[in-house]
C-alpha cells in the first residue's frame, strides 16, 4: 500500500518529567521575558501548584503576577476580561497552568495580546494572523492534552455552542509536563480526564486524517492510557502508573495536532455547550457508542486497539478482535467512578433532537470520522447512549 502524504507539528519544545516544572523560569528567560503572566484557576492556587511555578519564575529573576479567574470551560466574555487585566501588566511571556481551559485561555490570550480584536474574530481555522506572545503551557490534569494542540476551545454563551480557534499560532514555544502536578487529582477528575485522553488518541488513531506517524504516537496512546487509567483510580497513590498516563495524554495531544479528533468530540461539544457536562465526562457517555457505530469502516484498527488495550486476540478474525475492542472500551468506560449514561447528567429524552441538530452543525469534526455519521444515525447514538 501507498504510503499516505503527511506533515507533523508539535510544541517549539515539548518537557515531561517529574520536577520539569522548575524550568518554567529558565525557560520564560529565554524567550525574551522580563515579566510573566500566569494565567490559571483558583483551585491550582489553592493546591499550591501555582505557587511553584511562581516561585521558579522569581527565581530566574524575573517578575510575575497571577491571573486566577478562568473558572470551568471558558467563555468569551471570561477571556476578553482576562485579556484586560494582563494587557496592564504588559508580560513578555505568557503562562497557561492548569487543565485545558486554563491553557486554551493563555493561547487566545496570547494572541489577543499581540493583535487585539476580539475571541470571535478568531474562530474557525486559521484565522490568526500571526504569532503571539510567546507561550509556556503547563498541565495539571492528565486528559486534555491541549499543552500540544493548536486549538483552543471556548463556550460561545449567545449560541450555547463551544467552538474552536484553531491556527497553528496556538501550538505553544515550550510545554511542560509535570506529572507530579497530577497526584492529588480526585479520582472523578482522573476518570474524566484520563478517557478524554482516551479518546483523543482513539479518535486519532481512526479517523480519516490519520497518518503513518499518528498511528504510531497514538496506538501507543491508547495502550498507555488503557492499562493505567483503572491502576490510577484503585492507587492513586501510584506514580509511575501516573506517569504514564501523563505521557498518554501528552501524546494524544499531539496526535490531535496532526491528525484530529472525530465523532465522539462532535456528539459531545452540544452536551458541553448547551447543558454544562464537563468535556471528559460527554466524551466518556459517547465514546462506547460511537465507537460500536465506526467498527465496520475500520475493522483492522479496531483490531490493533483490542491487542493495545489488553484483549487476548489471538487465533481471532480481525473482526472477532475488532468486536473485543468495542467491548474493552464499554468496560473500560463502566469501571470508572462516572455516570455513563445521558440519562444520568440531566438530558431528557425530548433532548435529543436538539442535540443532534447541534451535533450535526460540528462539520469540522464528523468530517474526520472515519463513517459517515448523518443526522438519523447521529439521533441513533444519542438515543442508545440515554
Ligand atoms: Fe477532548
Amino acid at each position: 500500500m501507498e504510503i499516505k502524504t503527511f506533515s507533523f507539528r508539535a510544541p517549539g519544545v515539548t518537557i515531561f518529567g517529574r520536577g520539569t516544572s522548575k524550568d518554567t523560569g529558565p525557560r520564560a528567560k529565554q524567550l525574551g521575558a522580563r515579566k510573566v503572566s500566569i494565567i490559571t484557576d483558583k483551585n491550582i492556587v489553592n493546591v499550591g501548584i501555582a505557587e511553584k511555578i511562581v516561585q521558579s519564575i522569581r527565581s530566574a529573576n524575573l517578575e510575575v503576577n497571577l491571573f486566577d479567574e478562568i473558572e470551568g470551560e471558558p467563555d468569551i466574555d471570561m477571556i476578553e476580561n482576562c485579556v484586560r487585566a494582563v494587557r496592564e501588566e504588559s508580560p513578555e511571556v505568557i503562562v497557561g497552568l492548569g487543565g485545558g481551559s486554563c491553557m486554551d485561555a493563555a493561547k487566545v490570550v496570547a494572541i489577543l495580546l499581540k493583535y487585539g480584536g476580539k475571541v470571535c474574530d478568531y474562530i474557525g481555522t486559521e484565522k490568526v494572523p500571526g504569532k503571539g506572545l510567546p507561550v509556556i503551557l503547563l498541565p495539571t490534569t492528565a486528559g486534555t492534552g491541549a499543552e500540544a494542540t493548536p486549538n483552543a476551545i471556548v463556550t460561545n454563551k449567545s449560541i450555547k455552542l463551544k467552538q474552536a480557534v484553531v491556527s497553528t499560532y496556538l501550538l505553544p514555544d515550550v510545554a511542560i509536563v509535570d506529572p507530579s502536578f497530577t497526584d492529588t487529582l480526585p479520582p472523578k477528575v482522573t476518570a474524566f480526564t484520563g478517557l478524554d485522553a482516551f479518546t483523543h488518541a482513539f479518535e486519532c488513531y481512526i479517523c480519516k486524517k490519520a497518518s503513518p506517524l499518528t498511528d504510531i504516537i497514538a496506538l501507543e496512546a491508547i495502550g498507555l492510557i488503557a492499562q493505567n487509567l483503572r491502576e490510577v483510580i484503585k492507587n492513586p497513590d501510584n506514580k509511575q502508573a501516573r506517569d504514564k498516563l501523563a505521557l498518554g495524554s501528552l501524546l494524544g495531544g499531539i496526535a490531535i495536532t496532526n491528525s484530529g479528533t472525530g465523532g465522539v468530540h462532535a456528539l459531545a461539544y452540544p452536551l458541553g455547550g448547551t447543558f454544562g457536562i464537563p468535556h471528559g465526562l460527554a466524551n466518556a457517555i459517547m465514546l462506547p457508542w460511537v465507537s460500536e457505530f465506526n467498527m465496520p469502516a475500520c475493522i483492522h484498527k479496531f483490531a490493533q486497539v483490542a491487542e493495545k488495550m489488553g484483549e487476548n486476540t489471538k487465533n481471532l478474525s480481525p473482526e472477532e478482535a475488532a468486536i473485543k475492542a468495542v467491548s474493552a472500551i464499554k468496560k473500560l468506560v463502566e469501571d470508572m467512578p462516572i455516570p455513563s449514561r445521558l440519562r444520568d447528567v440531566g438530558i431528557e429524552k425530548e433532548d435529543i433532537p436538539r442535540l443532534t441538530d447541534l451535533a450535526s452543525e460540528v462539520k469540522r469534526l464528523l468530517d474526520n470520522n472515519p463513517r459517515e455519521l448523518g443526522v438519523s444515525e447521529i439521533r441513533k447514538i444519542y438515543e442508545k447512549a440515554f
